[in-house]
């Protein structure tokens, strides 16, 4: 029986994680062969490192509502869903036909189009703290703008940003990442860059509040995700989030929230409407695309306004935007369909997070009842099994996120994709889309009860 106080048996764990490999490669034998061809063209065979996976990713061919399909003709349940950014499930009709009548009137006009100034306004009107806004083509360099406003609206240089917060690739903010978030995230990032930078542990006022004190005078924002995403799918606590908005404001500093992932995701309004939340800039990013490549900087028109070109001389403007594929007339037309059909379904909000809160008590209920010690995280359509070692009784921070035992959640996550054709990227956060509903969502938690039987004869 698994049993947590004596930590995970490590041979019998890989016992069983042989057998689901097993399994996984007698299904995905074309996959294998183009990942050895991909691995000589590409480092780990894939352009995003998460994307790599023991043994190796199966390849996609093509994709549908809320099912995957690889090159050997395995179809998945996605709830990977795109990086999380398909709410309409795979292919949505609204997204299929404004493309298809898009794509033959040209791809990328390179200047300014009526697309982009109709999902601009669409944004507007959802998210009125948007009051001018850019769009850019990631979600990497939508923070790395909101960050480069910050800095020269306030005059300062720091940045606090969250323990185990992630922006995206861009080097500002590509710091305190991965454990352990003291050090520098890799070869290649210097460690005089994060001199400008303090990270705060995640719903803990007090020692933010603390680090934050150290640097006050010279803090030019707070950027923080409402939601920590990539590292552990945690809600953050009304209270925090309102106590760095205040602290903020109170030394002359911007509060920046980051809604890439939880923005038309959490609601149609966002994170910032659920939590009460007035950020001077936001960033958007996934669902606003509608499966385009996009990213948005939005905020207050006296600090948006700086990027205004007209009349001044470089000294004077912030260089943001750029960016050759920035509003091209697919990325604008898909996003502006999919915020349309959402603004016009607003119930579709309900019944995510009610799929949702079955899903999370679902997976917990089952592994308890093996002995499994878990804690499902998340909110609304998002969430994480987490799986609980000693010393860890709940999961609210980045640094409890690491103490669990991953290994196991690895495990968890990989039988599901080869044992019941499943797919969660290991050890990330799932999606539910409009497309899921109770019956897939059992399907998983029978899965997971069966997985849960597996690991408590570990
Ligand atoms: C919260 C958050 N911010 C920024 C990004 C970066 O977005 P992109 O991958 O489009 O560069 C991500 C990506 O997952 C994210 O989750």
């Amino acid at each position: 029986m698994y049993n947590h106080s004596r930590g995970v048996q490590e041979q019998q764990a890989d016992e069983l994680m042989s057998k689901y490999i097993k399994h996984y490669e007698a299904k995905t034998g074309r996959s294998r062969q183009l990942f050895m061809h991909a691995s000589s063209l590409l480092p780990s065979g894939t352009s995003h490192n998460i994307r790599y996976f023991e043994p190796y990713p199966f390849f996609a061919r093509m994709a549908s509502g809320k099912y995957i399909y690889d090159v050997d003709g395995n179809a998945y349940t996605d709830y990977w869903m795109g990086h999380w950014s398909l709410i309409l499930g795979h292919a949505p009709k609204v997204v299929v036909d404004v493309l298809r009548e898009r794509v033959v009137e040209g791809t990328i006009f390179g200047t300014v189009n009526e697309h982009a100034l109709r999902l601009a306004e669409i944004i507007n009107r959802l998210m009125p703290r948007a009051e001018m806004l850019r769009f850019v083509s990631t979600g990497s360099e939508a923070t790395m703008y909101a960050v480069r406003l910050a800095r020269a609206y306030t005059g300062k240089r720091i940045v606090a940003k969250i323990e185990g917060g992630w922006h995206g690739f861009n080097t500002d903010l590509m710091h305190s990442v991965n454990y352990p978030f003291d050090e520098p995230e890799g070869k290649g990032m210097l460690e005089e860059e994060m001199r400008y930078l303090v990270a705060l542990p995640f719903n803990d006022v007090e020692s933010s509040i603390s680090i934050l004190n150290k640097v006050k005078d010279d803090l030019a924002c707070i950027i923080v995700e409402p939601l920590l995403g990539g590292a552990g799918c945690i809600p953050a606590d009304k209270e925090y989030l309102h106590v760095l908005q205040e602290y903020a404001r109170k030394s002359s500093a911007l509060f920046i929230l980051d809604e890439i992932v939880t923005g038309f995701r959490l609601s149609l309004h966002g994170a910032q409407q659920i939590y009460s939340l007035e950020p001077d800039l936001f960033t958007l990013g996934k669902i606003a695309g509608g499966g385009l490549p996009i990213g948005v900087v939005c905020g207050l028109k006296e600090v948006m306004n700086l990027a205004d070109v007209r009349g001044k001389g470089k000294w004077d403007r912030v260089s943001i935007g750029g960016g050759t594929y920035s509003e091209n007339p697919l990325s604008m037309s898909a996003g502006a369909a999919v915020l349309e059909y959402l603004a016009s379904n607003r119930d579709i909000y309900e019944r995510l997070e009610m799929l949702g809160d079955e899903v999370r008590r679902g997976i917990d209920r089952v592994m308890v009842d093996h002995g499994i010690r878990v804690k499902s995280t998340g909110m609304g359509s998002l969430f994480l099994t987490h799986f609980l070692k000693d010393g860890v009784e709940d999961v609210r921070s980045a640094r409890d996120a690491v103490q669990c035992d991953l290994r196991m959640q690895r495990l968890y996550h990989f039988a599901l994709l080869s044992m019941y054709d499943i797919f969660f990227l290991p050890n990330k956060l799932g999606a539910i889309s409009i497309e899921h509903d109770s019956i897939d969502i059992r399907r998983l938690v029978d899965a997971s009860e069966r997985i849960a039987s597996d690991m408590a004869s570990m």
